[in-house]
């Protein structure tokens, strides 16, 4: 049998047909509140199941006990606060247990509906310290948060319409249909892998250590917001799509993207990112140096250490912690300090920035560091400044 949900039940919040048609037609007569792509792919997330067992945005006990306790209300594990911020205009407007729907700011369409069920103020200096560790605006997650207005309005939701990729459509799965797909397999453990980079020799390293012991790999990438630095999602998707050509075992792999933001909260946000894998019917996941880390806010293996604040049964997904790995000169392969006696000068260690200059001026990193065809997708897609 399938691993449970987080919090027993897949949420399945998706209107369809007679039922759709019926809430479309409803929801004009209805006030409405402009959403952006964020919060769109916040919406869609928790409809599809991926947040189980959030029904919507987080009302105001839930969002204390998130941002406090790293738990919903109900004591259920619950890292980070999926919220929905309104401008004090429009919380002027609205009323507790008001239905109101929800419009793609861009391009007005009307992707759900919200039962208000909590109007209320936060303190986002307080928000920010407790989930990213810090209030600096420098940290690109709490200048996001900051940016928003500290108004909330909390909910159940009901999804309408869902947000249409413009690429690379065929790796999107619901954790519905992934749960069915790994089972089909006959995959009894799944180690799931969040990425928001190109896969290099050290994440294709603990993926594999990994795969030594369950029958499947879910390679996972985040393709939702990132800030603007990081390599674009679609650049990413062509990078991971030849090294699993090359390199990876086909019926042991499975690509299929995460639509989310990243947060760049680190610790709390590994929580949440194994939650999620969950839904998606990982039974294992992977958390290796820095984990959704950022410049120097969370030291390299805070994110694992987190975990430890759960009792197993409470996460019920198991989480895999791998060192910082690298490519040995010494070895001639790659290792961690866990199983490489050899000193930091005999070990090929790059850093993001560094190889990123590489790869703009046309220079391959050393194939110890990254596969010679990812780097070659990884130069063309950064010479055409593709963006998604
Ligand atoms: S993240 O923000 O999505 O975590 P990244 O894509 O770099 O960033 O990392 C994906 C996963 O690989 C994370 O679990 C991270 O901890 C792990 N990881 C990245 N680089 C290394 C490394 N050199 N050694 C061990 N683990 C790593």
């Amino acid at each position: 049998m399938a691993i449970l949900p987080h919090g027993g039940s897949l949420i399945d919040l998706i209107a369809s047909g007679e039922e759709r048609e019926r809430l479309l037609d409803e929801a004009k007569g209805l006030k409405s509140l402009r959403i952006n792509t964020w919060t769109i792919s916040d919406l869609d997330l928790i409809g599809v199941g991926a947040f189980s067992p959030l029904t919507g945005f987080l009302n105001e006990e839930d969002y204390h006990s998130v941002v406090d306790h790293m738990r919903l209300a109900d004591g259920t594990v619950w890292s980070i606060p999926i919220t929905l911020s309104i401008s004090e205009e429009e919380a002027k407007n609205l009323t507790i247990g008001e239905q109101v729907s929800l419009i793609g700011e861009q391009d007005g369409i009307i992707y759900g509906l919200l039962n208000i069920g909590s109007i209320y103020k936060v303190d986002q200096g307080e928000e920010a310290r407790k989930v990213f560790k810090t209030d600096d605006l420098e940290h690109p997650g709490v200048k996001k948060l900051m940016e928003r207005s500290p108004i909330y309005v909390g909910g159940s939701i009901v999804v309408l319409n869902r947000p249409k990729p413009e690429r690379f459509g065929e790796f999107y799965y619901d954790p519905a249909v992934t749960r069915r797909l790994f089972e089909e397999k006959g995959w009894k453990s799944v180690v799931g892998f969040q990425t928001r980079n190109p896969v290099h020799r050290a994440h294709e390293y603990i993926q594999k250590s990994a795969m030594e012991i369950v029958d499947g790999l879910f390679l996972n990438p985040l393709v939702g917001e990132t800030k603007s630095d990081d390599v674009p999602a679609d650049v990413r998707m062509k990078s991971y799509l030849v090294l699993l050509e090359n390199y990876y075992p086909q019926d042991r792999t499975f690509l299929g993207v995460f639509p989310a933001a990243m947060r760049y909260a680190g610790p709390r946000e590994a929580i949440f990112h194994a939650m999620v894998r969950k839904n998606y019917g990982c039974t294992h996941f992977i958390v290796g140096r820095d984990h959704a880390g950022v410049g120097d806010y969370y030291g390299t293996y805070e994110a694992q250490e987190i975990f430890s604040n759960f009792t197993s049964e409470e996460l019920g997904i198991s989480p895999l912690f791998f060192e910082h790995s690298f490519f040995c000169t010494k070895c001639g392969n790659m290792a961690s300090s866990k199983t490489c006696p050899h000193s930091k000068e005999d070990h090929l260690t790059l850093s993001g920035t560094k190889v990123r200059g590489l790869l703009r001026d046309g220079v391959c990193p050393p194939p110890e560091f990254t596969r010679p065809e990812v780097a070659k997708v990884l130069i063309e897609g950064m010479s055409h400044q593709v963006v998604i």
